[in-house]
């Protein structure tokens, strides 16, 4: 559990970046953090992970504030992935950077080394190639990778799919959704609006070093306040479904459509059809 009560933080110890931001993210939840350029996102992530610490209020992580936790014990609590992942990658082939983390925190062995192989294999990563020769999406997968290793309870990816293909997102975005599945806390950091929509369950969003809003993903994002405020759009289903609910008789399920089936269906029951199932499963 990740908790911000009133924190307030600068880089300078004068000009506030964040203003009494409170918030709590628990186990298992999987939350994203939304918001203009220079919102205070990537500064909230950074105390979370408690490489920055608040100038004013407290960051507690599994109840202990992070001032009072050795950086090794966050780690092991809080796998994070910074925003660009060839700041993380710092070894010679894909093996050594998959088995740096064990030994950043003392915990070679065969143990390790198993974990370690049973990623290569899940990921198909080729174990001898050179990090910083890959492409762009899988620089980004072994970044995760590295992090996921070390089966942290929480995750914050900064961005995962900034610079991504639709494939290599895909690709990033589904093993992030399985770790969820299977009890990982996941906190991350999207610019894009449709990834939002189709993972997270909770939206925090921010402007100027605030929290102007947090809840459920498509209340947030149905929310014309928050939108104009944080300045985002919603996704294209939503904002479609947003649009024609202003319009007078149009059917509830249409108006509260927020993925491409649930529109579909909408639509198909205004028709007085059903829509099949070809065409739900073809587009969802
Ligand atoms: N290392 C730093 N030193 C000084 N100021 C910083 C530093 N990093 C960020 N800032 C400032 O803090 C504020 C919040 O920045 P932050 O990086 O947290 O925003 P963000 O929401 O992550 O933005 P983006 O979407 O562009 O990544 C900005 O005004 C930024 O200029
Ligand atoms: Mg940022």
């Amino acid at each position: 559990m990740i908790e911000f009560k009133n924190v307030s933080a600068s880089y300078d110890g004068e000009l506030a970046v964040l203003n009494d931001v409170s918030f709590t993210v628990n186990d298992g939840d999987f939350v994203a953090f939304v918001g203009t350029n220079g919102a205070g996102k990537s500064t909230t992530m950074r105390l979370a992970n408690g490489l920055l610490k608040p100038t004013a209020g407290e960051v507690l992580v599994d109840g202990v504030p992070t001032t009072a936790l050795k950086t090794s014990e966050l780690a092991r609590r809080i796998g994070f992935l910074f925003q660009n992942p060839d700041r993380q990658i710092c070894c010679n082939t894909v093996r050594e950077e998959l088995l740096f983390g064990f030994k950043a925190l003392g915990e070679e062995g065969p143990a390790a080394e198993a974990r370690v192989d049973a990623i290569i294999e899940r990921f198909g990563f080729d174990a001898t190639a050179e990090p910083y020769l890959l492409n762009r999406g899988t620089r980004q997968l072994l970044a995760l990778a590295s992090i996921i290793v070390l089966a942290p309870p929480t995750i914050i990816l900064d961005e995962p799919t900034t610079g991504l293909d639709f494939r290599e997102c895909v690709k990033v975005m589904e093993v992030v959704r399985e770790l969820n599945e299977g009890g990982t806390t996941v906190v991350m950091v999207c610019h894009d609006m449709e990834v939002v929509g189709d993972f997270a369950r909770r939206v925090i969003a921010m402007t100027a070093g605030r929290v102007v809003a947090d809840g459920a993903t498509f209340d947030v994002l149905r929310d014309g306040r928050v939108l104009k405020e944080a300045h985002i759009l919603p996704p294209q289903v939503t904002e479609v479904s947003l649009m024609l609910g202003r319009e007078e008789g149009c059917p509830r399920a249409v108006a509260a459509a927020n993925t491409v089936p649930q529109m579909v269906q909408a639509l198909a029951a205004a028709r007085g059809v059903e829509a099949t199932t070809v065409e739900v499963e073809a587009i969802g």
